[in-house]
């Protein structure tokens, strides 16, 4: 089934099109715009959705070689996301449905991810956990079967990308902050700077006091190596990350573990998840690395796999700035 994914829940333009197993194209535009803000600014996610999507459709078309006509189902993220950004999809989805006469299906975001490994060689078996570390979300969730979700634990804060945009902003570097701090913390020695590991409790995680414990040290130490800091916070954010991980594994006792969201791009991340998984002797599975951050073509994937059991959502459908995982049937 020839399925194009839509995705515009914050400042990814992604369109992907997927015939059931087979990735067809994924082009995702990432908005520059947002980098002297430092963050993302609701409105311009929007206008440039609106400006970038035709294009970057018509680009997915190219790459797979297929025609729109040839679509047989539309799938597009409805949230959760920013409000402005997820109308445009949500309004382009609609059209594309009446004037192609095909069904659509609204997706929610976290699903998306999700189903990011569902594109790998090796997929998960049920029950496994999933660790969605992203720019919005950070969470724990036991997927008991398709479509079967119970959140064990979230952010009480910041989430865990949200957290590495604002300490990159604090050491002056550009956003998205992830992949910068990645870069300098290679040559960094996190030994030299003390930062403190979050210890919330139960399964949630909490990134603030973390972000504040760097703002306060590079205050202190106006002449702060840069590497070593950026070392220290990564290491600091990632343990964090694998003592809660490790109490949820204890607690529900699966042997699937996946590791999913823009976060689980970071090769330190992969590294320790990896150590992780042979210790406490599980399956661990992480997304190919263009699947990690948001794309068009995870959100197909959701779809397709949900239109299959409950079949098209109506063309009333609405965006939702926030929902659970849990709140899905
Ligand atoms: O999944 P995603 O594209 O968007 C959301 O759904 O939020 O995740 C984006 C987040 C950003 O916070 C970005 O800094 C982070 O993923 N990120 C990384 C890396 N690459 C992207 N964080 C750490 N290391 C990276 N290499
Ligand atoms: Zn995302």
């Amino acid at each position: 089934m020839l399925t194009l994914g839509i995705e515009t829940s914050c400042d990814e333009t992604g369109i992907g099109l997927i015939d059931d197993d087979c990735i067809l194209a994924n082009v995702v535009s990432s908005q520059l715009a947002h980098t002297k803000y430092g963050g993302v600014v609701p409105e311009l996610a929007a206008r440039n959705h609106i400006r970038t999507i035709i294009p970057v459709m018509k680009n997915a078309f190219d790459v797979a070689r297929h025609r729109l006509d040839d679509v047989e189902l539309i799938s597009v993220t409805r949230g959760p996301g920013l409000m402005g950004a997820l109308l445009v999809g949500l309004s382009i989805a609609k059209s594309l449905a009446i004037a192609l006469k095909k069904p659509m299906i609204g997706v929610n975001h976290l699903e998306g991810h999700v189903y990011a490994l569902s594109l790998a060689p090796q997929k998960p078996q049920y029950p496994y956990l999933i660790l969605l570390v992203s720019g919005g979300h950070t969470e724990l969730v036991l997927v008991k079967e398709e479509f079967k979700y119970q959140t064990l634990g979230r952010t009480v804060d910041d989430a865990c990308g949200e957290a590495f945009d604002k300490v990159a902003k604090i050491l002056g570097l550009p956003y998205p902050g992830g992949p910068y701090i990645e870069k300098e913390a290679r040559t960094g020695n996190a030994e030299n700077v003390r930062l403190p590991v979050p210890k919330p409790g139960g399964f949630n995680f909490s990134y603030a006091g973390l972000k504040t414990a760097v703002l306060y040290y590079t205050k202190d130490h106006q002449d702060y190596n840069l590497s070593d800091v950026a070392a220290s916070f990564q290491e600091s954010a990632l343990e964090h990350l694998i003592q809660v991980t490790e109490r949820a594994l204890d607690h529900v006792r699966v042997e699937h573990l996946g590791v999913v969201g823009g976060v689980s791009v970071n090769k330190r991340l992969r590294e320790r998840f990896t150590e992780l998984s042979m210790r406490k002797s599980i399956h661990l599975y992480l997304p190919d690395i263009q699947h990690c951050t948001d794309n068009g073509v995870m959100i197909a994937r959701a779809g397709a796999r949900r239109f299959r059991k409950y079949g098209p959502s109506s063309l009333t459908v609405d965006a939702v700035a926030r929902e659970a995982l849990d709140a899905l049937t």
